[in-house]
């Protein structure tokens, strides 16, 4: 049998809207508190893309990151997989929109729509094409603008949602280590109790469902947060176990940033202290695919990811879909 290539990630990089959306702000636009905002998520700000920045834009800037941290030119991508649920345009992929921006002119395009597990489905997807010898580097994205799809007068999800993006380029490598296994997995009965109920093709936009507000974010918060606890801790049991390691060798873990009670009772449940856990949605609310991918980055520019150390990365979404990471660095 043929070996599989092993892959790396190479360079990462972030980028999120300059503008900023405090508590204090949403005080005055919904019936809210900064004490409840922070008692309930944890979140204190989060950023707002101008109107006409599109996700391509935000995808853009973080990738040029990336790759000058991986040393990787665009026309040397061949893949390049965007998770998104706030694509730029319905038609064409943002995936492509951005290959255009990077001048990426050898790479495959692909948007995968697996919301907030986005990137760790990419990741998986890339380190599974350089697995089989297809292709050396993989340029794998999370961008949101989810503050384009949030009802501002539903208090009961504006508070949460953020804009970002985050950029990792995965390469085929000779060396042992790297992603050491991924693991995805989905939901889709529940897929009611976290959704835009309009604006695809099966129910296309309405003078009236515009006005019923229903091509926005719809979510059944406390029945999302009880799936996203179960899920996210039997994706990173799975994964930890099916390499072979115990939770004690897990050094870091980067969780999809939804919710600080959801983040503190996983890591209750996975048995790690709150200091092996990489936390910012204080500062950027939930970005869904976009959120692991700036932690990720965050995390190895302030140093916290050492060579030779275990990274876990989990996270769950809209579908449902869930999905985990592990990393030897
Ligand atoms: N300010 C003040 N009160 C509020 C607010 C607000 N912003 N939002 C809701 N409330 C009220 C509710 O109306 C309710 O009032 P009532 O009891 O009078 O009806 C009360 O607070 C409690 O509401 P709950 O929904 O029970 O509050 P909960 O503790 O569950 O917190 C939250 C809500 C923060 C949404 C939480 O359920 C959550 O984080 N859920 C998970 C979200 C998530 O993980 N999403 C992941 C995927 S996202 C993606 O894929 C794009």
């Amino acid at each position: 049998m043929r070996k599989r290539t092993n892959s790396k990630i190479t360079g990462t990089g972030s980028f999120a809207p300059p503008r900023i959306l405090t508590n204090y702000d949403l005080e005055k636009m919904v019936e809210t508190s900064d004490e409840w905002i922070i008692a309930r998520t944890g979140i204190r700000e989060r950023r707002i893309a101008e109107d006409g920045t599109g996700p391509s834009d935000l995808a853009f800037e973080a990738s040029k990151i990336a790759l000058k941290e991986a040393g990787v030119e665009p026309e040397q991508i061949d893949l390049i997989l965007l998770g998104t649920v706030t694509p730029d345009y319905p038609l064409p992929s943002t995936a492509c929109i951005l290959q255009d921006k990077l001048k990426a002119k050898n790479a495959a395009v692909l948007d995968i729509v697996a919301a907030c597990s986005g990137f760790i489905y990419g990741l998986s997807i890339a380190s599974a094409f350089i697995a089989i010898g297809q292709y050396k580097n993989v340029l794998v994205i999370g961008v949101e603008t989810l503050s384009k799809i949030v009802n501002w007068e539903d208090r009961n999800t504006c508070v949460l949602f953020g804009d970002g993006a985050g950029a990792a380029v995965v390469s085929a490598t000779e060396e042992e280590g790297g992603i050491l296994g991924t693991f995805l997995s989905g939901d889709g009965s529940l897929a009611n109790l976290l959704h835009i109920p309009v604006g695809g093709a099966k129910a296309p936009l309405t003078n009236e469902n515009i006005h019923l507000k229903q091509h926005y974010i719809s979510m059944q918060g406390s029945e999302v947060f009880k799936s996203a606890v179960r899920a996210m801790e039997d994706a990173a049991e799975h994964i930890i176990q099916k390499v072979g390691l115990s939770s004690e060798q897990i050094d870091l873990l980067i969780p999809h940033q939804a919710n600080i009670r959801i983040i503190e009772a996983l890591a209750k449940r996975l048995k790690l202290p709150m200091d092996k856990v990489y936390v910012n949605i204080d500062r950027y609310g939930n970005t869904s695919a976009a959120s692991v991918p700036i932690a990720l980055d965050e995390a190895r520019r302030k140093g916290l990811i050492k060579k030779g150390s275990n990274t876990v990365l989990v996270a769950f979404g809209a579908g449902f879909t869930w999905g985990s990471a592990v990393i030897r660095w």
